[in-house]
């Protein structure tokens, strides 16, 4: 399972494409340092990813379709037996083109002498200008360079315009070979959880439950976590990016577990929330039943030609009248709604893009009034929640929280693949019914 490298060529015809006389250039991820001379795992940006397949750093990737010879071109590190010893195996300038497909391929160190050749002709330069400033001002200066020339020869690039519009759209809509590896990654994602909520208990630490799920990711062949981890139980479920996970779980109180896993580049991202002893008490059943209730008539609004927000606006309106029935809000829903009175129980969206980043690239709006339209391809996270911190501090004019509410957060959150008649939940091998969830 994987992308061919035919999906590949296509993406990038489809780049060039839109591009006409421009040449558009992206840039590797760096090298993150753990410590002193230690990397981390190397991961290419994802963008780059999207358009190459390559997986290195110090690399460059540029398409110029007006250029006569070459088309895509790339620059790599060029192979180094004694340095491969140390820091493992790279593809070379040859295989650059053998493998992936390049037209032309360069060491990396010939960057700015042969990237000139591939700018002079072209009427704009696509870049997104990241957080590399030293890379930044490399291009900036090739610019100013080309534009001096224009006097003379009445042609340079005069624009420099960012990448992101056109990735966003081509990321945003999944091929079959995406989808496939998205459903593996949502597959091997569920597993964990379930050995997850089989192995947690009172007494175990909640770096225990973190391993057994970690566990899982690599045995089934993932590359490693999607995010970190997020093991939380009692109180610490109110932090929405809790990851230090060493807290011992007790007895009547709840475990959230947001984890995911990364598979060939894609991302599961799944929360679910579970009794610690195996019973709920009434507060948390409560709560639990308005979260699941919300997910559930969210996910019904996740179908083709509806606007993004629906799922999150009807998502919104199930938990405040839920935290309405409870007498935890009061008022009047449309009014709360409006002024926002419900923050302090649920504080963030209902989903996200998810694909080769866990937030995803894509616009959720074509202007301040215009949603994007949920569209056949498109894979969203719907994840409502409730969150009653113990430093909750109700909007105005609302009830002060009583303490047995307290320390209580919930979410649960699934993946969903919208299809040409609706939508399926990639990650529906992990239960989420109260019956389920206690035991
Ligand atoms: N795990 C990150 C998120 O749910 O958005
Ligand atoms: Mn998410
Ligand atoms: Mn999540």
């Amino acid at each position: 399972m994987g992308i061919e490298q035919q999906e590949y060529r296509q993406r990038q015809r489809e780049l060039m494409s839109k591009i006409g006389r421009g040449t558009a250039i992206f840039r590797s991820a760096p090298l993150a340092t753990m410590h002193n001379d230690v990397e981390y795992t190397y991961r290419q940006e994802s963008s780059f990813y999207y358009l190459t397949g390559f997986n290195e750093p110090e690399a460059v990737a540029v398409f110029a379709p007006h250029h006569e010879e070459h088309h895509y071109i790339l620059f790599v590190q060029p192979k180094d037996p004694e340095q491969e010893t140390w820091t493992g195996y790279r593809c070379g300038v040859e295989a650059a083109k053998e493998i992936y497909g390049a037209d032309e391929a360069y060491p990396i160190a010939e960057l700015n002498e042969k990237l000139p050749q591939y700018l002079v002709n072209s009427d704009r330069i696509y870049y997104h200008l990241g957080k590399d400033e030293k890379f930044n001002q490399t291009i900036i200066a090739h610019w100013q360079r080309l534009m001096q020339g224009y006097q003379k020869l009445g042609t340079a690039p005069l624009a420099l315009e960012d990448t992101r519009p056109l990735t966003f759209a081509m990321r945003l809509v999944k091929s079959p070979g995406e989808i496939a590896l998205m459903r593996q990654a949502a597959k091997i994602s569920a597993m964990a959880h379930n050995r997850a909520r089989e192995f947690a208990q009172p007494g175990v630490y909640e770096y225990q439950v973190q391993a057994e799920i970690e566990h899982v990711f690599r045995k089934e062949g993932a590359i490693g976590i999607a995010y970190p981890s997020i093991v939380a139980s009692g109180a610490n479920a109110c932090i929405l990016h809790y990851i230090e996970n060493n807290r011992q779980m007790q007895d009547n109180e709840l475990l959230l577990v947001d984890a995911g896993c990364s598979y060939g580049y894609y991302n599961g991202d799944i929360t679910r929330t579970f009794p610690v002893g195996g019973k709920f008490t009434p507060e948390q059943k409560a709560l639990y039943e308005i979260v699941l209730e919300a997910q559930l008539k969210a996910i019904e609004e996740v179908q083709p030609g509806k606007p993004y927000n629906e799922f999150h606006d009807l998502a919104v309106c199930v938990i405040v009248q839920g935290l309405l029935d409870l007498g935890l809000l009061q008022g009047d829903l449309t009014e709360i709604i409006q002024e926002e009175k419900y923050k302090p129980f649920y504080m963030h969206r209902t989903g996200h893009w998810l694909g080769l980043d866990v937030h995803d690239v894509g616009l959720y709006k074509h202007d301040a009034d215009t949603w994007q339209n949920l569209t056949p391809g498109h894979i969203v996270t719907v994840e409502p929640g409730i969150y009653i911190s113990p430093n909750i501090k109700p909007a105005e004019g609302q009830p002060e929280i009583a303490e047995q509410w307290k320390g209580i957060g919930i979410r649960i959150e699934d993946d969903l693949l919208v299809t040409s008649n609706g939508h399926e939940v990639l990650t529906s091998d992990v239960p989420k019914s109260i019956a389920d969830m206690e035991n």
